[in-house]
Parts: C-alpha cells; structure tokens; sequence
C-alpha cells in the first residue's frame, strides 16, 4: 500500500508507518503546493495530512484509489468530509490526545489578558518600568469568581470547565445541545451579554463560520474579554477589529486567526489589550508526538479495513 504524508511529525511515527506502508513525504518546513499533492495522489491508498492542507473535491478527484483522509489535527474544516465520505473514503482526525494541552493554553491566554502578562512584560522590556509600586499601576480583571462563558461543550469546553472550576468561576455555556455538566445553559445572547470571558470552542463549519459579528459581539459587556483558540473564522476579524477600536470590549486573546500567519501590519497587533499567539492550542512536544501516533495508527487502521480509534461521522 502507498501513502502520502505532506509533514514531517515529531517522534518517530512516520519511520513506523514506513515499515508497514510505503511512504512518500514532504519534508519541507513550509506545506508543500497542492501542485505537489495532486501529481502524487493518484497511486495512493491514504494521505495523512495536516491543517496547512486543504483536501478540497480536486484532491479527492485525484485521489482515484484513495481510502483514507488521515489529519494530524482536531478540526477538520480542510476538508470536504462531505464529498470525501460519498465516495467512500474515511477521514480521521486527532481528538482526545490534544484537550488538555489546548485547554491549558486557553486559560494561559485568558489569564495573560485579564492580568496584563504581556503588557507588563512588553513594558519592562522596553525600559518603561520606571517608577516605584503604585496601588493603581496596571490593573487587571480578577479571574477567579468571575463569570466564564463557554461557547461550545466539546471535549475542549469541557476541559476548560474543569480548570474554571479551581478558580471558583461561574460558569455558563451555549451550545448546539444541553450537556449533562456541571454548568448553566443559556441562549447564546445571555452567553454573549453575562459572560465576563466568553471562551469559543466551537467547530468551523457553515453554520459557525462569522458566528461572532458585530452585531452579536456587541452584546458583550465593556468589561468582558473574548478568548478564541479555535478557528479564526468563527469570529469575523473585521468586526471584532472595530469593537475593539469602540471600546467595545476590554481586550481579547487569540490563537487562531482568519488569515495565518496573520499579516505583520494586522491592526490587531495594534492593541495593547490583545494578546496574541501563532496557532499553539495543541503545541507541546507530548501532545504532537500523541497526535503523531493517533493520526499514524488512524491511517493504518482504516487501511486495513479495521475501525480508526476516531473517525469524523
Ligand atoms: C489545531 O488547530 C487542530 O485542529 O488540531
Ligand atoms: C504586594 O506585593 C503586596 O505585598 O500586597
């Protein structure tokens, strides 16, 4: 059997696959042109591939012995899983093994906008820490008993549940459907109007995709800050750009943005109350050696014909 793997991944998983499955790799830094993956395609049983790369109908097309769609990756919004899956193709992702790890960058993301880490960092860099300690220098938003919406009760959601939960937050959520947590579900206006984090965990898919416009971002409190580790798009940059410039909110954090790498002269980089970081939710050395294994065994799994430990229905 032949595969395509478009990265490199970290510990040793693709040596493995190599020894059960003939492996042909990118091994650039930079994802390789689809040019390169549509003239290999076309010999090929799987491809495992990573966020970077859009498996979109022409690379299906391509794909004429192709049975499984592997994605180093929780979010499958790369992929047409729709068109993949009527013509009997499997896609697997990553799940499970990269929660925790994103859900420990989330409430550092959250933390580091309320009590003003990077501000405070970026100040002393720059010699501005010029003066003795002031009762009213830099203050912050108190993170415990405050109250913490979470847009979506995933598995991430739910691990940023338990982490609020240590801090004594209140915590509510909207979602598609009522899950049996321990937390308030609400209409996503109440989420959007009392929430004084509001957390998206939300998929990119149709119906997420600028979920969060002016007109709902709005709503929020001027107190309130917005955390996203998900997909850029569900936030519509634009408009969040011009909440921010109206005060509308007090700052936001972000990982993930709608174009990445998000251009140097972004104006989002223009805020001090806007903590950004490139895309790291699941960016430890264990989590991606996790991933690694799980999108290896899924790829080699639904080859041979047996059940993938996660498959995307
Ligand atoms: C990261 O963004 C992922 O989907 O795994
Ligand atoms: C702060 O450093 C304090 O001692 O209150």
């Amino acid at each position: 059997m032949k595969v395509l793997v478009t990265r490199r991944l970290p510990g040793g998983w693709i040596e493995r696959l190599a020894e059960e499955v003939d492996v042909e790799m990118w091994q650039g830094e930079i994802p390789p042109p689809k040019s390169w993956i549509l003239e290999r395609i076309h010999d090929k049983d799987g491809i495992l591939v990573t966020l970077t790369e859009k498996v979109d109908k022409e690379v299906i097309d391509a794909g004429k012995k192709l049975r499984v769609i592997s994605t180093y990756s929780v979010g499958f919004d790369h992929i047409d899983v729709a068109y993949a899956k009527s013509k009997g193709i499997i896609v697997t992702n990553t799940p499970e093994v990269l929660t925790d790890a994103t859900a420990d960058l989330i409430f550092g993301l959250l933390i580091s906008v309320a009590r003003r880490i990077v501000e405070g960092d970026k100040l002393i860099r720059s010699g501005l820490w010029d003066k003795p300690w002031h009762p009213e220098f830099m203050l912050g938003k108190e993170v415990h008993h405050s109250t913490l919406g979470i847009l979506g009760m995933g598995r991430i959601g739910r691990a940023i549940l338990k982490r609020a939960k240590g801090f004594d937050m209140k915590v509510i959520y909207y979602s598609r459907s009522k899950h049996d947590v321990d937390a308030t579900f609400v209409d996503l206006d109440t989420l959007l109007k009392e929430s004084d984090f509001l957390v998206v965990t939300v998929d990119l898919n149709r119906e997420t995709y600028h979920m969060l416009n002016y007109e709902r971002l709005r709503l929020m409190k001027r107190t309130a800050f917005l955390i996203n580790a998900s997909r850029g798009p569900v936030v519509n940059e634009v408009d969040l750009i011009r909440i921010l410039e109206e005060g509308k909110i007090a700052g936001a954090a972000l990982d993930v943005f709608e174009r990445e790498p998000l251009e140097r002269d972004n104006p989002l980089t223009k805020f001090p109350n806007v903590v950004l970081t490139p895309h790291l939710g699941s960016a430890t050395r264990e989590t991606r050696e996790r991933m690694a294994e799980v999108a290896v065994k899924n790829l080699l799994l639904a080859l041979k014909g047996e059940r993938p430990i996660y498959e995307v229905k």
